[in-house]
């Protein structure tokens, strides 16, 4: 299935997911607003190490490509 970056560069949106979902990079980087948030499944390990190597590194980044 689709994944939010997915999603997000069908609508035109400028998110530039480098490994092309494959949990390799950070470009996929978003911050994900309340209530939505608290709905995911939390990130796994790997997501948070990559998310470690973010720019701007926020309390709800999440790498989109990791959203389904
Ligand atoms: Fe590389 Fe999401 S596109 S981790």
């Amino acid at each position: 299935g689709d994944n939010v970056m997915m999603l997000a560069q069908n609508h035109d949106v400028d998110i530039e997911g480098a490994c092309e979902a494959s949990l390799a990079c950070c470009t996929c980087h978003v911050y994900v607003e309340d209530p939505y948030f608290e709905r995911l499944d939390e990130a796994d390990m790997k997501e948070e190490d990559l998310l470690d190597m973010a720019p701007f590194l926020a309390e709800n980044s999440r790498l989109s490509c990791q959203i389904v």
